[in-house]
C-alpha cells in the first residue's frame, strides 16, 4: 500500500471514534485531509467541527461541515489529529504544517486526542523530525541560541512560513526527546515562544497507525 493509502484508511477507522449529535476537533495535515473527506461521509450525524487551521475549515466548509469558533465551546468528546512523530506513550511532535498552537488549542478542548498517521510516525524517542516551534519573529535568535545552550539543538527559520498567527517556525534539529514533558514545560516559559510542537500534556490516548495489514490501534 502506497503512504496515501495508508492515510486514508487511518482517515476512514477514525470514523469510529466520532460520537454522533456531537462538534468534533479536527486537526490540520495531510492525513487530517483524509480524515475531513471520510467525516463528509456522516456530516448529518454530527453537529460540526472546530477547526486548528485556515487550510482544515476551508475543506470542512467546502464538504458543508460548519464550523464553529473554538470559542463557542466549552468542551469536545474527541479531537482528530496527525503528527510528524509519536512514540508508544502517546507523546507527541507536531507542527509539520505549521498548525501547532491552534492545534494545541484544539486538543485542550478535547477529553480524548485520537492520533491518525501511517506506520512511519511511530519512534522509539522523539526527535529525529525537526522540532518545529512558533515563535514571534523578534525572539527567534535568542530561542536559537536557547536551545544550543540547553539541548545542543540547532534551529533554524523555516524559510516563507508565517503562521495562521501571524508568527514564524523554527525547526530544530539535533534533539533527542527522551522526557519530552519536561522538555514542552520548559521551553513554553522562554519568552517569546508561542508554543513548543511536543505534545505531552496533550499526548494521544489513542493512536491509529496504518499499516500494510490493516489499522494497528496503540492506546
Ligand atoms: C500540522 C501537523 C500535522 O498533524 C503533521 O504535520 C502531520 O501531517 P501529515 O498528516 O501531513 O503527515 O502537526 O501542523
Amino acid at each position: 500500500m502506497t503512504q496515501d493509502e495508508l492515510k486514508a484508511l487511518v482517515g476512514q477507522a477514525a470514523l469510529a471514534h466520532v460520537v454522533p449529535g456531537s462538534i468534533v476537533g479536527v486537526g490540520t495535515g495531510s492525513t487530517v485531509n483524509c480524515f475531513i473527506d471520510a467525516l463528509a461521509t456522516m456530516k448529518d450525524q454530527i453537529q460540526g467541527a472546530v477547526s486548528s487551521s485556515v487550510k482544515s475549515t476551508e475543506r470542512l466548509q467546502a464538504h458543508g461541515i460548519k464550523v464553529f469558533e473554538a470559542s463557542e465551546v466549552e468542551s469536545l468528546p474527541v479531537y482528530v489529529d496527525g503528527a510528524d512523530e509519536i512514540d508508544h506513550s502517546g507523546c507527541m511532535i507536531k507542527g509539520g504544517g505549521a498548525a501547532l498552537t491552534r492545534e494545541k488549542i484544539v486538543a485542550d478542548l478535547a477529553q480524548a486526542f485520537v492520533c491518525i498517521a501511517d506506520e512511519s510516525k511511530l519512534v522509539q524517542t522523539l526527535g529525529n523530525f525537526p522540532l518545529p516551534v512558533e515563535v514571534i519573529p523578534m525572539a527567534a535568535a535568542q530561542v536559537a541560541r536557547r536551545f544550543a545552550s540547553a539541548y545542543g539543538g540547532q534551529a533554524t527559520v523555516r524559510a516563507g512560513v508565517v503562521t495562521d498567527n501571524g508568527n514564524i517556525i523554527v525547526d530544530v534539529r539535533g534533539l533527542k526527546i527522551t522526557d519530552p514533558l519536561a522538555m514542552e514545560t520548559e521551553v513554553n516559559q522562554w519568552p517569546g515562544v508561542v508554543s513548543v510542537g511536543i505534545f505531552a500534556r496533550h499526548a494521544a490516548q489513542v493512536c491509529l497507525l496504518g499499516t500494510p495489514s490493516g489499522v494497528r490501534t496503540l492506546s
